[in-house]
């Protein structure tokens, strides 16, 4: 495990805080100090600030059986009453929960009120289809105000959602199904997309003839209209059910502890991950990171979180944080440059949002097209901007607080992952001097530490292993049905801390620099990605002999995929005549078996991988070659000229 820390980081520009933004932060110093003071008792009074128990909890944390920690796990609480009705309660029924934008330009308002009750109707719709506590749901949906109805459904009757991006493929659903044994689908006949249709019932439908056999109900939802196979006894739609459905549902209360969703996420292998999140950890601190990290300020701010809600960031910052605190949002169906380069900013300024959260790879590509295309619009309204997914390069920093944010709001990049559930490293604005490219800080009651290889704490100005040390509200309380995956992925390494799979250095001030994976898991315009999951699909294709695939740093998507394939001797004399014909044909198939995020960038073919004398496929090597830099050290390989021949081939 190395990581990689010889491009020296030197930035020296910082920004303070203007004088009027800390006069109104909403984070202040007193959270660090009562954090440092008992760390523990810090989060019990965060759970009590933020969320509304039904049976309030005298336990905080029970870390008798590492890695399995409970938070508050005597205490019980309805998630979805919390981001609802209690609200409603409060007499804020009428203000806007979700500005709803479609691709094609329709839109609509729902208040707190009107979501609650929609809820409400969906809650009872899933019980009359049989689905009751702790059954698995799998969500399959576009960004759509349904998506968000059906988490908050789910999650008040206490059953787990399982939400899966719209964007995988057939095969990768079905997977997910099975692995949840999921009881019920909801989807909807289609979704907008690029100015076009995408379909998603009939992915539904064939991921369903090839799973096990879990799935008795398909909840439909009509977004497009598009013609779509019904299935009868099976197929239920969603205006037939959910709009005549009665609005009265009196919530139950679970423990803290229940299981609130899973979500799947790429590992080192090639099979990914069901995460489980809880519901009491996990709601304070998606809260508390959501009200201090973006200064929240309910009455007034307009949030916008461009994740999809098949992520962790949609989960945690467009649904469970956002809603918990009464915010109101954006919710855009589409993509960026839908009709037209300028659809985000449009947007922007059509609902005068204040608090923008999205990933460096957008302000990247944005950056490409120019700050012409911003400066058409008015983006006043915004006072703070956001950063997830991937490190933020310096310059991308500072083009997204000058071009969007106007030259004088904090931007706050933000450090966490689908297993952390809530941010845990960023500044908080108001408080923290910014300085571009550093996610900073770990949030107050979060607790990091950078170690060297062999587990010794690095001291000072130093690069090694981003570790947490200590247990968290939010963390995952394990791998979906495989605890002993959860202790060798998180916390075989380093006993009882927590291993995060980043490289990491600290600064003269103290200051963390993410520094990318150092595991085989790559980061593809913020979406994770397993090489080893790619690499079995290239060698479930009958031409492939052997595949190795590595993330080379792309200037746009932070990485991309590269796959080198050595092709099946029966394969390799038709597709030597025609390798771009055969890389094609490769990269559409990764497409068609996971989905289009993970269709590698290219595909070379070739006779020979890098491998040491046991073996052992040389990555490292393959990514010098893929980047285009001079080839490293090429002394452990079995036979060291074949680099020199994978080059040629590759040129
Ligand atoms: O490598 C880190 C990177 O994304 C990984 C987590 O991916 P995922 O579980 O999909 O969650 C993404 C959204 C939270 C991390 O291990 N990462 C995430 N945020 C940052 C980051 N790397 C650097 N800086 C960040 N702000």
């Amino acid at each position: 495990m190395t990581v990689q820390i010889d491009h020296a980081l030197e930035e020296i520009r910082r920004f303070r805080p203007s004088p009027e933004f800390a006069a109104q932060a909403v984070a202040d110093d007193g959270l660090y100090e009562a954090a440092k003071a008992d760390r523990v008792g810090f989060w019990a009074d965060r759970a009590r600030e933020l969320l509304t128990w039904e049976k309030p909890f005298t336990r905080t944390l029970d870390w008798s059986n590492p890695p399995f920690a409970k938070w508050f796990d005597d205490g019980e609480l309805n998630v979805a009453v919390n981001c609802l009705d209690r609200h409603v309660e409060a007499g804020l029924g009428d203000r806007v929960a979700i500005h709803f934008e479609g691709e094609p330009g329709d839109s609509r308002d729902i208040t707190y009120a009107e979501l609650t009750d929609e809820v409400k109707r969906a809650a009872n719709v899933l019980e009359g289809l049989g689905v009751g506590e702790g059954d698995r749901v799998a969500i399959y949906l576009p960004m759509i105000p349904e998506a968000v109805v059906s988490m908050l459904a789910v999650a008040r009757i206490g059953a787990i959602h399982s939400v899966v991006f719209g964007g995988f493929s057939s095969d990768s659903l079905a997977s997910r199904i099975d692995d949840a044994e999921a009881k019920l689908v909801i989807t909807a006949d289609g979704g907008y997309r690029k100015g076009r249709v995408f379909p998603l019932k009939p992915t539904v439908d064939e991921a369903i003839s090839k799973s096990a056999g879990s799935v008795e109900k398909v909840l439909v939802v009509k977004r497009t209209g598009n013609e779509v196979g019904v299935e009868a006894g099976r197929d239920v739609w969603w205006h037939d059910t959910v709009a005549g459905a009665s609005g009265e549902h009196a919530p139950k209360a679970f423990g803290a502890e229940h299981p609130l969703f899973i979500l799947y996420t790429s590992g080192t292998t090639g099979k990914p991950k069901g995460v489980v999140h809880s519901s009491g950890g996990y709601l304070t601190q998606a809260a508390f990171t959501h009200k201090n990290v973006f200064d929240l300020h309910p009455e007034t701010d307009v949030y916008w979180c461009t994740a999809d809600v098949g992520w962790i960031t949609g989960h945690s910052y467009v649904v469970y944080g956002p809603l918990a605190n009464a915010a109101t949002q954006v919710l855009y169906e589409g993509t960026p440059d839908t009709p037209h380069p300028g659809r985000w900013w449009e947007i922007v300024e059509k609902y005068k949002v204040s608090i923008l959260y999205t990933a460096p790879t957008a302000i990247r590509s944005f950056m490409k097209l120019g700050r012409q295309i911003p400066h058409q619009f008015n983006l006043r309204s915004l006072r703070l901007l956001g950063s997830v997914g991937e490190p933020i390069n310096p310059e991308a920093w500072i083009w997204y607080r000058h071009v969007i944010g106007g030259g004088s709001i904090p931007v706050v990049d933000t450090w966490w992952q689908t297993e952390t559930g809530a941010i845990m490293i960023s500044a908080l604005p108001g408080i923290t001097d910014l300085k571009p490219g550093s996610a900073q800080v770990p949030i107050p009651g979060i607790s990091i530490d950078i170690l060297s290889d062999d587990g010794t704490p690095v001291e000072g100005e130093d690069g090694g292993l981003l570790v947490i040390t200590e247990p968290w509200p939010s963390m995952l309380r394990g791998i979906w049905g495989d605890p002993e995956r959860f202790k060798e992925t998180y916390w075989e390494k380093f006993g009882d801390k927590y291993f995060a799979g980043d490289g990491a250095r600290r600064d003269e001030d103290g200051d963390i620099w993410l520094l990318g994976r150092v595991d085989d898991v790559m980061n593809v315009s913020g979406h994770r990605l397993s090489t080893a999951e790619i690499e079995s699909s290239l060698v479930a294709h009958p031409w492939t002999a052997e595949a190795a695939v590595v993330g080379a740093t792309d200037e746009t998507t932070g990485q991309a995929v590269v796959a080198f394939v050595i092709l099946k001797q029966s394969q390799a004399e038709a597709a030597q005549a025609d390798t771009a014909a055969a890389s094609e044909e490769l990269r559409k198939h990764v497409a068609t078996q996971i989905g289009a995020i993970a269709r590698p960038r290219q595909v070379f073919i070739v006779n020979e991988l890098p491998k040491t004398r046991s073996g052992k496929i040389m990555r490292r090597l393959l990514r010098d070659l893929a980047e285009g830099r001079q080839i490293g050290d090429t002394t452990t390989l079995a036979d060291t000229s074949i680099m020199q021949i994978i080059s040629e081939q590759v040129k």
